[in-house]
Order: structure tokens, then C-alpha cells, then sequence
């Protein structure tokens, strides 16, 4: 039986220490547990049923390892296997475990920051072709018209440590001019990918000054904290020894090289299997 309650991290990759990253400045005293399913990443181009069965199987390591909430800071999970999970599997596996994603936060939020009212979305392929933050938009911000852009290459530019090369310039330029030709009002636009803050000084570059560039990491993180004052239930349920641990997928050592870039800190991980 696992002796602690961490809250758990997941992304298929690097993305989600992004959002670990502000969560622990946020929340330092729990415990986090991080999965990076990066043997199987990018989970961006792949159909509904596969990133639904990856995220699954990861979800339930997470129970395994003793963790009552666990936060799905990717947003290709969040869009194409967060929902089914919710309403299908936890009442099966075990109905006091939650699990929450990153878009509805955002989404919340995403209107108070636009004036005219004209907002960006870049985001994975398999993000856009969701439609989600279109449709949860329009339940907090009807009001809003929402633009949106997938940047296939992106994360792989990231995951393959090209993001500050010149060669990641043409794509950042490409993705960024396809946005902001679907509507010369956007005055805001969200990284709706948690590969994205990475780039984001190239994107700063070829963004106009006038518009407004949105990590999720801060947002997130600000969500989980009003999320865990209103369920006390899950919150005195954590454990609160301020411990972080790493796991990914593929090999360690390309793990720990990568990841203090998007976590900020040096990070020391363990491998696990999962059945492919
Ligand atoms: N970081 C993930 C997201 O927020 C996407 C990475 C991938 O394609 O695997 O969507």
C-alpha cells in the first residue's frame, strides 16, 4: 500500500512540467508525482481511441501509486480522454479518485483577458480537430469568437531541442501568420499546449506587440488551488512532505537532459514499463 497521497502530473511528454513547474511554486507542501509517457509522444497526432487508452493506463498507474487527484496538464489528454474517463471509467476503478485537465481552467478564464473579444487558440492537431476549447468557450464567454490554429510541428521542434535553432523560425513564422489571418481583431492568444511556453520567445517575435501571448501554466495552477479549498475532501487527503518524483517512459537520461528546461530546476527520474 503506498504510504503517501501525491497529486498526480501527466503529460505524454515533457509539456506538463511546464505546469508542474507553477503548481509548485503555487502549492509547495504536497507531494507530486510527474509522468512523462514520452515513449509513446507526441500523443498530438493521434486518434480519440489510442490518446483514450494511453491516458487510461497512465491514469491508473497514478491510482496505483497512491494518488487521490491526478491533473492531465496536456491538452491533447484533456481533449480527447478526460471526459470519458470522468463520466465511464473512474466509477468503475474507483469513484473517490478525481481527475481533472487543463482546458476547462483556461477556458474559464480565457474571455476576461480579450477585449475585442477575438481570441487565438494554438494548439495540437488532435486539440483543434476536438473542438474543445471552442465548445467550452462558448459555455463561459459566448460572447467570445474563437480562432484556431494547429501547429503540428511544434512539439516535435521542442521535444527534439530545435526550439531556439534558426530552423524552428519558419514554422513559428507559418503557424503564428495562419492565425492571425483568420481575424485581424484577435487581441489575445492562448499556448493551448503545454510543449508551447518553450517557444515562446520565437513566438513573442513574430506575434504583434498589441497582442496578448497566454501560457497556461499560472492559470492552472491558480485553478487547482481554488479547486482544492472548495473539495476539502480531496485536499486533507493529500500528503504534505513537499516530495516531487519523476517518471517517464522511455530513458531516463534523455529525460533528466531535457526536462530542467521546461521544469526550471534539475530533475532526477525513474523509468517505468507500461504494456504497450
Ligand atoms: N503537451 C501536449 C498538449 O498540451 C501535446 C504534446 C503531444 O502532442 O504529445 O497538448
Amino acid at each position: 500500500m503506498p504510504s503517501t497521497s501525491p497529486i498526480g502530473i501527466f503529460d505524454s511528454g515533457y509539456g506538463g512540467l511546464t505546469i508542474l513547474r507553477e503548481m509548485v511554486s503555487r502549492l509547495p507542501q504536497y507531494d507530486y508525482i510527474y509522468l512523462g509517457d514520452n515513449a509513446r509522444a507526441p500523443y498530438g497526432p493521434r486518434s480519440f481511441d489510442t490518446v483514450y487508452r494511453y491516458t487510461l493506463q497512465c491514469v491508473k498507474w497514478f491510482f496505483q501509486k497512491g494518488c487521490p487527484l491526478v491533473v492531465l496538464a496536456c491538452n491533447t489528454a484533456s481533449a480527447k480522454a478526460l471526459r470519458t474517463i470522468q463520466q465511464n471509467d473512474l466509477a468503475k476503478i474507483d469513484s473517490s479518485k478525481r481527475v481533472l485537465g487543463v482546458i476547462r481552467p483556461t477556458t474559464e478564464v480565457i474571455g476576461n483577458y480579450s477585449d475585442s473579444k477575438h481570441v487565438g487558440i494554438l494548439a495540437t492537431t488532435g486539440t483543434v480537430i476536438s473542438n474543445s476549447y471552442k465548445i467550452e468557450i462558448e459555455k463561459f464567454f459566448p460572447e467570445v469568437k474563437v480562432f484556431q490554429q494547429a501547429c503540428p510541428m511544434w512539439v516535435s521542434l521542442v521535444e527534439n531541442d530545435e526550439y531556439t535553432g534558426h530552423g524552428a523560425d519558419f514554422f513559428v513564422k507559418k503557424y503564428i501568420n495562419e492565425l492571425i489571418d483568420q481575424s485581424s481583431s484577435i487581441d489575445t492568444i492562448l499556448l493551448a499546449c503545454t510543449h508551447y511556453p518553450l517557444l515562446h520567445d520565437k513566438i513573442r517575435e513574430y506575434t504583434p506587440a498589441d497582442i496578448k501571448i497566454l501560457n497556461q501554466g499560472e492559470i492552472v495552477a491558480k485553478s487547482l488551488a481554488n479547486y482544492l479549498y472548495r473539495h476539502p475532501e480531496i485536499e486533507s487527503i493529500l500528503s504534505q512532505n513537499s516530495d516531487r518524483e519523476f517518471y517517464t517512459t522511455d530513458s531516463t537520461e534523455d529525460f533528466d537532459r531535457h526536462a530542467a528546461d521546461f521544469y526550471g530546476a534539475g530533475i532526477r527520474s525513474l523509468h517505468i514499463d507500461l504494456d504497450k
